[in-house]
């Protein structure tokens, strides 16, 4: 990478600023952000290197990438058992993705940071009282009232401290044995047990088999540390830039500048606009970033945008989400990749089906029917199998707690039984189920991919 100009940690400062809060304690605000710039950093620039380098593979078509999470994380959920269960669940969707793709899975969490939320409006209106609108716990709080819903920079620093606790567990759960791929298996076979799917068994017991046949080529956990544990790495939306700002630290060893909040951060869909703060922060930091692509974005816009994050076309520093919706993916998607590739960008190509099929239910919660999802990501790979790229990716917003957000899935979640358990403090979440689901029909669609390819290799 070449030295990035006319860029510092500040610079954003001078560009336009979307979808940041006001705060009236402007002096407050400024000593929050000097005492973040004084704590710890979260990651290593080391480890956002190998998140580039794990995530080139991607871009090459040889490994996948899974990326996860909550909409956003809330002081309110914190708990050991809410981070334990969403890690769970990412995993065994990876164990479920790596045997369906035969490639190595990135797993990313959208976790350990995710905590602030762009607004469709300033403010908010509620029986004839106007009050900002919530941004996520890392600026304001959910309830409806006047003291709550000021932006308190104060939140920053509990943002941190909980980022840096929640860190900590996932680094130990990924590395003291928690992780482990036989552990992670006997999970895999609960979950078939329980649900109805056959196909899933099957998948399950061949998973199975290939571990008792490893087992007793004296390949096991014991044996083998890569079985034995996991990678894996954080993000979250670039969002509020003083705070992202305040954790960018030059590394000691190659003098580059990285965010050190996560391994990877990314661009919403709303904040990339051109003249961006957004963009021009993203540019300058060494980590692998991310951007948000919707039915908005033109391909030669996305072209400028990849020539100001990427400019020198190093594969696994940018991925491109997209996100269209399950009827607009096809049409939308074709004309973005069939530019990209036509430009020789090398990018890594994720779907997020969650933000573009978001509807009202009849009963008034915010949801997402489950096979609109399924069918996003089932266009998402036939347009990458028609232009010959590679799907490379999956990026959703989940839990590993038995909510009811998302209706459909295996346990058949309606309208009427929403209600039952939604709890979540933004968009609706995959449950735990509807995750793991999503996974065997992800590993199935790559499988075609996959036959596919070697049928044609067969036939030359
Ligand atoms: N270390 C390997 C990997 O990350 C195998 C592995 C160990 C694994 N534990 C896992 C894979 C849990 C998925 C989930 O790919
Ligand atoms: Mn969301």
């Amino acid at each position: 990478m070449t030295e990035v100009s006319n860029w510092q940690p500040g610079s954003w400062r001078n560009f336009e600023a979307r979808q940041l809060p006001s705060y009236p304690d402007t002096a407050a605000l400024a000593e929050a952000e000097q005492l973040l710039g004084t704590y710890p950093p979260l990651v290593f620039a080391g480890e956002a290197r190998q998140l580039r380098e794990d995530l080139a593979e991607v871009a090459g078509g040889k490994a996948f990438l899974l990326q996860g999470g909550d909409c956003a994380e809330s002081f309110a959920e914190f708990h050991p058992n809410n981070i334990r269960d969403t890690f769970r669940v990412l995993l065994q969707m990876a164990v479920i993705l790596t045997f369906g793709s035969k490639m190595p899975v990135v797993k990313v969490g959208r976790m350990a940071g995710q905590f602030a939320k762009p607004r469709s409006a300033d403010m908010e209106e509620q029986g004839g009282q106007s009050l900002p609108s919530y941004r996520g716990d890392i600026v304001n709080d959910i309830t409806f009232e006047e003291g709550g819903r000021k932006p308190n920079p104060e939140r920053m620093l509990r943002a941190y401290m909980q980022a840096a606790a929640t860190l900590n567990l996932l680094r130990a759960l990924a590395q003291g044995g928690y992780a482990n791929l036989h552990q992670v298996h006997r999970w895999n076979l609960d979950f078939v047990g329980q649900s109805a799917g056959e196909k899933y068994r099957e998948v399950a017991s061949r998973i199975g088999d290939a571990l008792d046949f490893m087992a007793a080529c004296g390949v096991d956990p014991d044996s083998v540390p890569q079985l034995h544990g996991t990678d894996f790495y954080t993000s979250h939306e670039a969002l509020l830039l003083g705070y992202e700002q305040a954790m960018t630290r030059q590394d000691s060893l190659t003098g580059k500048w990285y965010d050190t909040s996560a391994h990877l951060l990314w661009i919403g869909d709303r904040t990339r606009f051109s003249g961006s703060a957004h963009v021009e922060f993203l540019r300058g930091v060494g980590n692998p970033v991310a951007m948000k692509c919707g039915p908005s974005l033109e391909p030669d816009d996305l072209i400028r945008l990849i020539d100001t994050l990427n400019p020198d076309n190093d594969p696994g520093r940018l991925t491109l989400i997209s996100r269209f919706g399950h009827d607009k993916v096809e049409e939308g998607l074709s004309k973005l990749v069939r530019r990209v590739k036509a430009e020789g960008r090398s990018v890594v190509w994720s779907c997020d089906p969650m933000h573009g099929n978001t509807i009202k239910s009849g009963s008034g919660f915010k949801t997402r029917p489950f096979e609109r999802i399924l069918s996003e990501v089932s266009s998402f790979f036939a347009v990458h199998r028609a232009e010959g790229t590679h799907a490379g990716g999956i990026h959703c917003e989940m839990t590993g707690q038995n909510v009811t957000e998302c209706t459909g899935g295996a346990a058949a979640i309606t309208d009427e039984t929403l209600a039952d358990r939604y709890h979540t403090h933004c968009d609706p979440r995959l449950n735990a189920s509807q995750s793991i689901e999503l996974a065997f029909l992800l590993a199935e669609n790559i499988r075609t991919e996959l036959e596919k390819d070697e049928r044609a290799a067969a036939a030359a």
